[in-house]
């Protein structure tokens, strides 16, 4: 069966809506660590859209699974990472204007620029996963980078149009887990993932870890509606009642 990663990302983008401090990613992560989930993710942008540094740190703290970092392959990202010490860096590109990652890292333009820099996470035992297209080229060139791992981006496949295109998109999903599981990689799958479309990416063997963020936070918002409400009349009855 393969591992669950909870990305809390989306926990923060509420709080950072309000500029408060609620609701905490923190505390959701606690949650989804006492409800078996075997590890937790956050993206720390650029922009700081979401995760902040402060929530990154706590979590280093409070994490008893993997804590999994992603993280655009910049100088600032690595000397972040660096200090922080997470179990995994997750390399990811990033755009400014994206509402989220668009498709996986070119592995095979940047071998040159990503192998040194992966190695400096390797050195502070970091393990590094690249979050790479399920295409070929793309995990050979992960491989000579020495990654330690791969993250197949799902998105195409979870945003098939019609049934065509998502067989055709899961198929190379199962070649790509092959071929990263043949070449020595660890085998993670991640992005678009939700309560309609996962089971069928479990179907692949070679898949040892699933990331999933927003189907789960908003799965979250809606199932905590009924006693979020409930609670707040409670207490407005309560103040009714002693008021009298
Ligand atoms: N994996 C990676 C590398 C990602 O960038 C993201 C989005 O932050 C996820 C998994 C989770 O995607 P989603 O929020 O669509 O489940």
């Amino acid at each position: 069966m393969p591992r669950l990663g909870v990305n809390v990302d989306h926990v923060a983008t509420i709080r950072q809506a309000r500029g408060g401090s609620e609701p905490d990613p923190v505390s959701a992560a606690i949650i989804a660590e006492l409800a078996g989930a075997d590890g937790i993710v956050v993206h720390l942008r650029e922009d700081r859209r979401h995760i902040q540094e402060r929530d990154c740190i706590i979590l280093r703290q409070i994490v008893s699974g993997k804590l999994n970092l992603e993280m655009a392959p910049t100088d600032e990202m690595v000397k972040f990472a660096r200090t922080l010490k997470p179990d995994q860096a997750t390399l990811v590109p990033e755009k400014r204007q994206e509402l989220t990652t668009e498709g996986g890292l070119d592995v095979v333009s940047g071998i040159e620029y990503l192998k040194p820099l992966i190695g400096l996470l390797q050195n502070d035992r970091i393990s590094v996963s690249l979050f790479v297209d399920p295409d070929i080229d793309q995990i050979k060139a992960a491989d000579r980078c020495k990654a330690d791992a791969i993250e197949i981006h799902t998105g195409r496949y979870a945003d098939a149009r019609n049934e065509e295109e998502r067989e055709l998109e899961f198929d190379k999903i199962r070649m790509a887990a092959s071929l990263g599981k043949k070449l020595g990689l660890s085998v993670y799958a991640g992005h678009g993932l939700n309560y309609h479309n996962v089971q069928r990416i479990v179907s692949i063997k070679e898949i040892e870890e699933l990331n999933i963020g927003h189907s789960i936070v908003s799965r979250a918002v809606l199932v905590g509606m009924k006693e979020a409400v409930r609670s707040m009349i409670e207490l407005i009855n309560i103040k009714l009642l002693m008021g009298k």
